[in-house]
């Protein structure tokens, strides 16, 4: 089975990566702390945090980690590539108190993932990126015991007039339409699908 290594601090996002590989792809984990790159694009974040990690050489196969953030519409796609910290300074309580008094279609989030993977430890390569998003709405309240982050407030529309929070949802219900889930599943099909020789491109 093919190995990568995962570079991440993130128990949870280790859980559901493994999950999503299944028997594909053997997902190894590094747990290795490299900066929070304060950029303003989760493309830019990924890709300078795969080559900060690239050049310090401390994984010799090919490897990959990721950034991912909530991106809500009526505040201007804040906190977006922000999430860490914003998660850290004011939490979910924090984003329910800059979202009071908007209602419906204002309340409108993205979720997003960019997975940057370093095939080659050579610099001259490129992280490749593939890109995952999720179309939701900020909970009037947090919701459910699962998942982590930013999960409990936000809401995931299933059509037919449902909505859960991922943090409602098993991690295999949440896996399936996650943006995490999105951005791997093109990682794993290009890893399984395409030959070494013919890899080049970025799946976004
Ligand atoms: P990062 O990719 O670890 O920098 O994530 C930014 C912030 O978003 C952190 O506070 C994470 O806990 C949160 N976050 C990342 N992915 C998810 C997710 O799938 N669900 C909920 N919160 C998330």
């Amino acid at each position: 089975m093919k190995k990568i290594v995962f570079v991440t601090t993130n128990e949870n996002k280790v859980k559901e990566l493994r999950e999503l590989a299944g028997t594909k792809i053997n997902v190894e984990h590094l747990n290795y702390d490299y900066p929070e790159l304060q950029l303003d694009e989760t493309e830019a974040v990924a890709r300078e945090s795969a080559n900060w990690v690239r050049e310090r050489g401390v994984v010799k196969e090919p490897f990959f980690l990721e950034d991912s953030g909530l991106f809500v519409r009526a505040l201007n796609g804040f906190p977006g590539p922000f999430s860490a910290f914003v998660a850290e300074k004011i939490g979910n309580e924090g984003i329910l108190k800059l979202l009071a008094g908007k209602e419906g279609e204002e309340r409108r989030a993205t979720f997003k993932t960019v997975v940057a993977f370093c095939e080659s430890p050579s610099p001259e390569t490129a992280p490749l990126l593939f890109v995952g998003t999720a179309e939701g709405k900020i909970a009037e309240k947090p919701r459910g015991e699962g998942g982590f982050g930013y999960d409990p407030i936000f809401e995931f529309e299933e059509g037919a007039g449902t909505s859960r929070t991922f943090a409602e949802m098993s991690r295999a219900e949440k896996n399936a339409v996650s943006h995490r889930g999105r951005a791997f599943g093109k990682l794993l099909d290009y890893l399984v699908d395409v030959e070494p020789s013919s890899r080049t491109k970025n799946r976004t």
